[in-house]
């Protein structure tokens, strides 16, 4: 297996609990790569937003976590980063001659955010925060993954594969910072409980060929 989203060498800061529970419960399925391939165009435009979201978000939880030092520290690289991304993403579109189109509908960020505490503690919806965060990043991680070894193009496998090594650190971060701040079988057992419903809905989701997720 590649270095990347299933792969933890190197990672010695996480506890070994959380290195044998990561990870995804439903690889993708395997035809999905073939649709993107047929509509990159699409997929740039998504993918773009996928970014400017994750920086977006990042911004978000250091302005309504100020006093968290850690989380601050850690968070305010990765918001340039992302955004970073998102300027690649946008030199890409601007190459082929095609412009940033409009947001599309994130179902699959939309039906996560369905099974977050809504009324749990400030505790809890900060945990649900940070594992719908881990869980964006290590799906993206894998799509990217799959773009990487998948495309014919070997110009657009080296694209997504330089994605692919980025975001693998970003999801245990957010483990990380759940750990920190909590109690880590609290985080254990929820973490748990979003890979099961995140294998179920991916089960539920249709495969399109026009979206990262
Ligand atoms: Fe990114
Ligand atoms: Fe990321």
């Amino acid at each position: 297996m590649q270095p990347g989203c299933f792969n933890f060498a190197g990672m010695e800061s996480l506890s070994a609990d959380v290195k044998n529970i990561l990870g995804l419960q439903l690889p993708s399925d395997p035809r999905w790569v073939n649709l993107a391939e047929l509509q990159l165009d699409e997929i740039l435009t998504d993918h773009a937003y996928c970014e400017q979201k994750a920086a977006t978000t990042c911004i978000s939880l250091i302005t309504k976590n100020s006093e968290k030092e850690l989380l601050v520290e850690e968070l305010a690289p990765i918001v340039t980063e992302e955004w970073g991304h998102f300027r690649m993403v946008i030199a890409e579109l601007k190459k082929r001659n095609l412009k940033l189109g409009r947001q599309r509908k994130d179902v699959y960020v939309n039906s996560l955010l369905q099974f977050q505490k809504k009324d749990g503690s400030p505790q809890e919806r900060f945990l649900d925060q940070m594992l719908i965060m881990a869980l964006i990043e290590a799906r993206s991680c894998e799509r990217f993954k799959r773009l990487s070894e998948g495309l014919d193009d070997a110009y657009m496998r080296n694209f997504y594969r330089r994605f692919m090594e980025s975001e693998a650190g970003h999801y245990t971060l957010f483990i990380t910072l759940a750990e920190h701040y909590l109690d880590k079988k609290v985080v254990r057992k929820r973490w748990a409980e979003w890979l099961k419903y995140e294998k179920e809905l991916m089960k539920e989701m249709e495969i399109r060929g026009d979206r990262i997720h």
